[in-house]
């Protein structure tokens, strides 16, 4: 048979000998197979970080389309610059000039989505074996774009105000007794992916002390901070930063629609050229005909109404899911009600594991990411993060009234 043929001939080459030693220690995510299961349109899902599809403003951009093609189609077909369309970045600029970062489009690159920055980051500032520090827990594909660039990955336990300070700098001193010197320090600072919590500006001000008397980069992974539902507006650590040490990036997928994968970093005119250099081989250019539709969405007035109804959608279901918390889930549980952003953090009763519950979970139709996803000490096997955006009110309600009948069936095991 033919076919046959074709998968013996595959089977004769040695790809071990063949990849990089890089690609040989690349893994598979181990939840991306586990989200898969949870595609099932049965399953509720509270997995992903996925924003309302109801969100996206497909009216308004068919209007912006359709002129971006009639009057810019020759440039917005083409390709751009490596650094980005020109004044998509001047009114990112402006806008970031507003949250106190002094920015002019120079500093401002346009990326393939935040992933892509997080990895033009491990690429720029990354030898194999170097160390940086993360929160505990943070963000999965913080942690897989610098772990492919084979970093030590040092966790820093986080509180209810997000990264706990006095942790880092303790841990700094304790390697540099082993003569490690890390890079960076990856942050996210508001309502934090995945535990929902904010740094509050004595924090933030104190992290850009410690990063100046160590040498340290910070990265300032921003994609929630304009989801907000309760708490006041907090500057972002880049406007404290006069040394040039703070790479900021924000994305469009949460607050207009991550299909468009755009998204921007901010940083100093010597930081910015280095990651320029390092997109040109990856991609050449971000999409440009997207990049000409988000400038004339940001132009057109409608990203600060479209981002109040975002915060109008995302509330109530912020709401429901937290009643539905207190309503379905037997006691012993530790939930801090999230302000802003996608996601709430849960940590359960002693002696549950929720990688172990996610199967009891899928058989009864709800999905969740386990803890320990996110912490790169193996810690977080009690907790879990459920997202709030995606599912709907009534599925909520649903979904958080089956996760909690798989609680009580385990707590009741567990006695
Ligand atoms: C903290 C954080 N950083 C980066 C990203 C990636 O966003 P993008 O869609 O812009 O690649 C996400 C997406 O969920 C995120 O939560």
């Amino acid at each position: 048979m033919v076919e046959d043929s074709v998968a013996q001939r595959i089977l004769m080459v040695e790809f071990d000998r063949l990849y990089s030693d890089r690609a040989g220690k690349m893994r598979k995510s181990e939840i991306r197979e586990l989200l898969k299961v949870a595609q099932d349109p049965e399953v509720i899902s509270f997995a992903g970080g996925l924003p309302s599809p109801e969100s996206f403003p497909v009216q308004d951009l068919q209007g912006i389309i359709h002129s971006v093609l009639q009057q810019k189609g020759k440039v917005a077909l083409q390709y751009g610059t490596t650094q980005g369309l020109t004044e998509l970045r001047e009114v990112i600029a402006e806008r970031a000039c507003k949250d106190g970062i002094d920015a002019t489009a120079e500093n401002v690159m346009i990326t393939s989505g935040s992933q892509q920055a997080l990895d033009t980051i491990g690429k720029i500032l990354l030898n194999p074996g170097d160390s940086a520090f993360v929160g505990l827990p943070t963000y999965l594909g913080g942690i897989n774009a610098y772990r492919s660039y084979e970093a030590n990955l040092v966790g820093i336990p986080l509180d209810k105000d997000g990264l706990v300070i006095d942790l880092l700098e303790e841990k700094i001193l304790e390697l540099k007794k082993d003569k490690i010197i890390p890079k960076f320090i990856y942050v996210v600072p508001t309502f934090q992916n995945p535990a929902g919590v904010v740094m509050p500006e004595g924090r933030r001000k104190k992290l850009i002390d410690i990063a100046n008397d160590y040498n340290l980069i910070i990265v300032e992974d921003d994609p929630y901070g304009k989801l907000r539902f309760d708490k006041d507006h907090i500057k972002p650590i880049k406007s404290f930063d006069d040394e040039g040490r703070v790479i900021y990036m924000s994305t469009f997928s949460k607050i207009l629609a991550p299909g468009f994968r755009i998204a921007w970093t901010i940083a100093s005119e010597e930081l910015a050229r280095k990651m320029i250099i390092c997109k040109q081989a990856l991609d050449l250019c971000t999409n440009t005909f997207t990049q000409f539709i988000v400038n004339e969405f940001m132009r057109s007035g409608s990203l600060d109404l479209h981002i109040m109804k975002i915060c109008e959608r995302y509330k109530p279901k912020r709401d429901i899911m937290v009643e539905a918390m207190q309503k379905y889930f037997p006691d012993g549980y530790i939930c801090n009600k999230p302000a802003g952003g996608m996601f709430a953090w849960v940590t359960l009763a002693e002696g549950i594991d929720t990688e172990i519950m996610f199967l009891d979970a899928l058989k009864e139709k709800v999905a969740y990411v386990h803890g320990k996803a996110f912490c790169v000490d193996g810690s977080g096997g009690r907790s879990m993060r459920l997202n709030f955006s995606y599912a709907t009110n009534e599925q909520i309600e649903a979904g958080m009234k089956r996760l909690g009948s798989v609680i009580d069936k385990k707590m009741k095991i567990l006695c």
